[in-house]
């Protein structure tokens, strides 16, 4: 494990730009400073308060937290409800049909509204589809779709039943798709024959035919959805086109009770081994969370708001914060399914002046795209109605942060920087945007109802002014309730490093007033434009080519995108390699990265080497090959069997080949 205070990361902390809140904003906040003395004096109290304020049950509970069995936690167990009528049929039945849940803008200019009544009509045509194909209560169904609104009806119609789905993210290879939908044993598959990306079709399902030819036993059907028009193959009797079995069902459906500890979904996240890790939330407790975080860190007016957040479904953002979150507290919410420089980069700034979007929710990274870009672009558009922007997904720089408050936020929209995890469930550590004095770069505090803190080697909380590991000390009722079908997977990676405390694979610091600005991964775990990229499984995809004989992954700090996967190969000697170019050795194996894995774990730069750095019981030494990767000096290399390796390897850096 890498030393989490390291690298660079000091002046982070001299940060003394302060921003408290306008009085305007205050005076109308959803949140106040009360909410942490409440949650503090009776935490699961404070909780069983929010799961009856905002959530809708069919059997109230009676228990709140049942902690007997942990770390797999129950909440709210003997309560039953249905997580697409809460984020749905309420809001139709209490007279709200006619305001719209999505503006649903495609990437070539297609639009579509839909209504909280449309959208009861679309889930419940589409779970009378699923049933039809087979899908029961319990039943996994993979999702590999665009963000289309077949996407949202999808998983909430798998909601309605109870049958828990599994989002693949459409930038996924075959190969990863086929891995997800093996462990999760999807009986149906719901995809389309592709999506509109940077200005043109690209294909999705091409990508699951390869994946079912791999074998696929438990699938029985593939249902698709028309949205390119691309031709696809087609195998009889298993691949059914939406327009047939969901156009046609009746748009009368009951939602299934089930209980709050009922799996709601799955989503395969990387971890430090070469295989994802299939997280799964269950119910009442995640619906709940994601309701009130939604509600407070975004200070969500349902009447009045146009709600944004820019990630895919196929991320856990996407999830809390595109589907369960808004639509389970009744917002409007603009959904967008292109890239944000389509047809030019004025396109998000053109969107939120287009509905008016008063919340926006997105990464560092787009935000430091667009400060590339320049100002002048979002200069062009009225982003004056912008009320609260947040941001998720990696550290974000105090540049970046003061860029966008000044050039988005107009210098007067709060920022909320939020951290949580895949795991997590819902934001966990976040500024409350009418309560805190916001300081750039910093997620600051736990929420309340949340416990958190930085801890050392043994586990003990560290002083202000002090870094270490971040850790949750209580739980939570969005926390995952484990790893899908492997539990001890789940205890080995979370909960045993140290006794009690939820390890988050973080690193973190407490500054001199006890707010907590996150340092990064201190395990094996990259951030890429806050993706999650396991170096093991690129080190995996890496060696699986025949060239391959060895092979290092470390992520490099990256302007950009945070960081970037850098790649250390030794070739073999004896394969084809030796007599191709190094520059087509370095694209193959680029490219072979992505067909393994998908596009987004493509290394920037492939190094061919002799050898690699190892200490004597042959441990390779990644943070060696960070220094070479981010062009530092090389570190303490004493530790290493042979010494002259780095100086080998620091001669053989190339240029930067990223496309
Ligand atoms: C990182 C995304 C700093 C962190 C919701 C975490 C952050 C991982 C922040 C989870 C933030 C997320 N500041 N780091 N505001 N938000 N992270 O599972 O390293 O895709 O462990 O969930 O992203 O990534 P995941």
């Amino acid at each position: 494990m890498s030393d989490p205070t390291a690298g660079g990361l000091e002046n982070l902390l001299s940060e003394d730009r302060r921003f408290p809140p306008s009085a305007e904003f205050v005076a109308q906040a959803n949140a106040t400073a009360d909410l942490y003395a409440w949650a503090n004096a009776d935490r699961p109290a404070f909780w069983a308060e929010q799961a009856r304020e905002l959530i809708s049950w069919s059997t109230p509970f009676e228990q709140t937290l049942d902690w007997s069995q942990a770390p797999v936690a129950r909440w709210f167990a003997d309560g039953t409800l249905n997580a697409a009528y809460n984020a749905v049929d309420r809001h139709v039945e209490a007279g709200r049909g006619d305001r719209v849940a999505l503006h649903f803008e495609g990437e070539a200019g297609d639009t579509r509204t839909i209504t909280y009544a449309d959208l009861q009509r679309e889930v419940s045509k589409t779970a009378n589809a699923l049933a039809s194909l087979g899908v029961g209560t319990g039943d996994r169904v993979a999702i590999y779709l665009p963000l289309i609104p077949e996407a949202v009806f999808t998983m909430l119609a798998c909601a309605r039943i109870g049958a828990p789905h599994s989002v693949v993210f459409g930038g996924f290879s075959a190969e990863a798709l086929h891995s997800r939908i093996l462990d999760a044993e999807a009986k149906v598959v719901v995809t389309a024959d592709g999506g509109f990306r940077r200005g043109a079709p690209s294909a999705l399902k091409p990508a699951v035919d390869e994946a079912l030819d791999k074998g696929a036993p438990s699938v029985q059907h593939v249902l698709v959805v028309q949205r390119t028009q691309q031709e696809v193959s087609w195998t009889e009797g298993r691949d059914v086109w939406w327009s047939d079995v969901v156009d046609p069902a009746s748009d009368q459906h009951t939602p299934v009770d089930v209980e709050a500890e009922h799996p709601l979904f799955i989503l395969y996240t990387s971890g430090t081994t070469g295989k994802p890790k299939g997280i799964f939330h269950t119910t009442g407790g995640y619906l709940t969370q994601a309701a009130y975080t939604h509600l407070n860190v975004f200070d969500l007016k349902p009447e009045t708001d146009v709600y944004w957040c820019t990630a895919d479904i196929g991320w856990i953002t996407g999830h809390t914060y595109v589907v369960y979150g808004p639509l389970v507290n009744g917002a409007t919410q603009v959904i967008y399914e292109g890239t944000p420089d389509t047809p030019h980069r004025g396109r998000w700034w053109e969107i939120i002046a287009k509905y008016g979007v008063t919340i926006l929710y997105t990464a560092p990274t787009a935000i430091r795209t667009c400060m590339k870009w320049g100002e002048e672009i979002p200069a062009q558009f009225d982003l004056s109605s912008l009320r609260v922007l947040g941001s998720v997904g990696e550290p974000i720089n105090p540049e970046a942060w003061m860029w966008y408050r000044r050039v988005i936020g107009g210098d007067k929209a709060p920022i909320v920087d939020t951290w949580w995890q895949t795991e997590t469930g819902a934001i966990m550590i976040s500024p409350l945007p009418g309560v805190t004095e916001t300081k750039p770069g910093s997620a600051q505090v736990p929420l309340p109802g949340v416990a958190a803190d930085v801890v050392d080697d043994e586990a003990h909380s560290v002083p202000n002014g002090s870094g270490g590991y971040l850790v949750l000390t209580e739980p939570w009722p969005a926390m995952l309730r484990g790893i899908w079908g492997d539990q001890q997977r789940y205890k080995d990676t979370y909960w045993s490093r140290f006794q009690n405390l939820y390890f988050a694979g973080d690193g973190a610091k407490k500054d001199d007033d006890g707010d907590i600005w996150l340092l990064g991964r201190v395990d094996d775990v990259m951030n890429v434009s806050g993706h999650r990229l396991s170096t093991t499984e690129i080190e995996s995809a890496l060696v699986s080519h025949p060239w391959v004989a060895e092979a290092a992954v470390v992520g490099a700090n990256d302007e950009t995108t945070g960081q970037a996967v850098v790649a250390f190969v030794i070739l073999r000697g004896d394969a084809g390699a030796s007599q191709t170019p190094a520059d087509e050795v370095q694209a193959e194996l680029r490219n072979h990265v992505a067909k393994e894995i998908g596009p987004i774990a493509k290394p920037r730069q492939v190094l061919v080497v002799q050898e690699l750095p190892k200490t004597r019981s042959g441990k390779i030494m990644r943070r060696l090959l960070r220094d070479v990767a981010e062009h530092r000096q090389v570190g303490d290399a004493t530790t290493l069997a042979d010494s002259s390796v780095m100086d080998l390897i620091a001669q053989g850096l190339s240029t930067p080949q990223s496309d």
